[in-house]
């Protein structure tokens, strides 16, 4: 990480240094102190209460009530004012940020006025960033996860491919000034490492194709092994795949000139009461093949993000292999290739034979996604777990129809999908549960064979989940995620800059964990 996070056991009034930033709450009730509220409302802007009144009058020479009043500030969740203090004081610098109405503030709110921050810190050439943050409801470690997170993330600048610095960052040391700082001090560690693993889900889909292709996926998943005692790595070759009858993978490899790996990384501490897989989708570029991208719409220059399940796969790996929580066993298994056009490439027509017996017709090429999948997901069921995830950007109907922030969920469990929302709710991540409405697959039947791989236009993201069903027994809970949306940001948002966003990492990482 480049920045320094700590946490420093300091009273608000009694900070100094180069900035400070303020959270506040956009409603006036003090969920820690609501007398005190009270109290303080009728004196002050109800926004500054208790310490922060105390700071205003006698540090900040009342600049928190001019700017609130100046520029209107409310708290609304996202929004800031910012100025410079007068006089000798020791700091320089202030800035206030909402945090939306706190009777419906979630750990999200924390992260995104975190990065309103760090990003007025960076942008203004501060080193030293103090960050006050209100007392709250909830346990102190949350809080400062949730901070530590935007920050985290915020300031993470992806320059791998720029031939000059871009512009570095200035800041160097942000202190969140805590009540009980050594929860606060773990509290940033988990995030430390769990940002790390956001972070390299990031990096492996904003890399372009002729960077990160099937052995760098492998490559990076025998470097999260080699890291962890608790973690063993089984790379299969073509070989190796061919030899378990994954025909359907293999159809889609086969155009190509970089071999396709098939990855099984598995995670074992103490005694597993939980046995868990995570399956992702590993396109490390998707041209369509002989079903080629063809025009604006078909997006061919972004298919190198076509692996963001199997980045999210590999990042939540990373993640675990440094929290190396207890009583669990996970498999994460990623078959990953290129789908590319040849004289060996697959044609639309042409029938391939999955692993557990399943002909499919491969009526068009560019369904690539759900062949190499139906393969992973045969060898994930036959480990016997109690639970398969699978992630992929696997239709650009799912953007269709939830749009670039939200990922469809199908689950053929109500429990595993209430797990994952859970789990998404937490990480501030947003999964839209859809219907795994089985008449549809009726479009998808063969003349000559089991099944053909696509269906018609109308409801591709939900036939695409029906056809991934056929790879699941259906007494395995099984959840298919389609991140197509909210793998890839074109424009900073929140706390994700341009690029890849590392979208579902930590929902998996919470899911795991809980
Ligand atoms: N990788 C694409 C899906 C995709 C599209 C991801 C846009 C991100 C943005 C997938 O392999 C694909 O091509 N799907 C087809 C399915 C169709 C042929 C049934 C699609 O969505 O058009
Ligand atoms: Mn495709
Ligand atoms: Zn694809």
């Amino acid at each position: 990480m480049p920045i320094n996070l700590i946490a420093a056991p300091e009273s608000v009034t009694q900070w100094t240094g180069e900035a400070l930033a303020i959270a506040v709450f956009a409603t006036n009730a003090d969920q820690a102190n609501p007398e005190q509220a009270t109290a303080n409302d009728a004196k002050t802007n109800h926004l500054l209460r208790g310490d922060l009144a105390d700071l205003d009058e006698n540090v900040l020479g009342h600049t928190l009530t001019e700017l609130i009043a100046e520029q209107d500030f409310k708290g609304e969740i996202g929004s800031s004012v910012s100025g410079r203090v007068g006089g000798n004081g020791a700091i320089r610098k202030v800035m206030l940020v909402g945090l939306g109405d706190a009777s419906k503030a979630t750990p999200e709110a924390w992260r995104k006025a975190a990065a309103v921050a760090a990003k007025w810190a960076n942008q203004t050439k501060v080193k030293n960033l103090g960050l006050y943050f209100p007392p709250f409801n909830t346990d102190e470690a949350v809080t400062a996860q949730a901070i530590s997170e935007g920050l985290y993330l915020s300031l993470h600048q992806d320059q791998r491919f720029k031939s000059k610095d871009a512009k570095p960052l200035t800041v160097e040391t942000i202190t969140l000034l805590s009540h009980d700082a050594s929860a606060v001090s773990h509290a940033i560690e988990t995030a430390a490492k769990t940002c790390a693993g956001v972070i390299l889900a990031r990096e492996l889909v904003s890399a372009p194709a002729n960077v990160v292709t099937p052995l760098t996926l492998a490559a990076t998943a025998q470097n999260i092994a080699d890291s962890c005692p608790n973690f063993t790595a089984k790379i299969l070759d073509r070989d190796a795949c061919e030899a378990l009858g994954m025909g359907a993978f293999l159809g889609v490899a086969q155009a190509s000139d970089i071999p396709p790996q098939f990855i099984h990384l598995t995670y074992r501490h103490g005694n597993p009461s939980r046995k868990l897989a995570i399956v992702g989708k590993g396109l490390t570029f998707d041209s369509g093949g002989l079903n080629l991208k063809t025009g604006v719409g078909s997006s061919i220059e972004l298919m190198k993000t076509d692996m963001g399940g199997a980045a999210a796969t590999l990042g939540a790996a990373q993640v675990l292999a440094q929290l190396q929580p207890n009583d669990v066993e996970v498999h994460f298994i990623v078959a990953t290739c290129e789908n590319m056009v040849s004289g060996r490439a697959m044609r639309p027509g042409d029938i391939l034979t999955a692993s557990n017996g399943i002909t499919i017709e491969v009526n068009n090429t560019d369904a690539e996604g759900r062949l190499t999948l139906a393969d992973a997901l045969v060898y994930a069921d036959k480990l016997g777990v109690d639970a398969i995830v699978d992630l992929a950007t696997l239709t650009g109907a799912c953007v269709v129809a939830l749009g670039e922030k939200i990922a469809g969920m199908w689950a053929n469990d109500d429990n595993l999908a209430q797990q994952i929302s859970r789990a998404a709710d937490g990480a501030g991540e947003q999964f839209w549960r859809m219907p795994l409405e089985d008449s549809y697959f009726d479009q998808m039947k063969s003349v000559v064979a089991d099944c053909r791989n696509t269906g018609s236009r109308a409801g591709g993201a939900i036939t695409g989940a029906l056809f991934l069903k056929q790879f699941v027994d259906s007494k395995t809970p099984w959840a298919h995620l389609d991140v197509a949306g909210p793998v890839w940001v074109d424009k900073e948002s929140g706390y994700h800059n341009a690029g890849g966003t590392g979208f579902a990492v930590r929902t998996l990482v919470n899911w795991v964990l809980h």
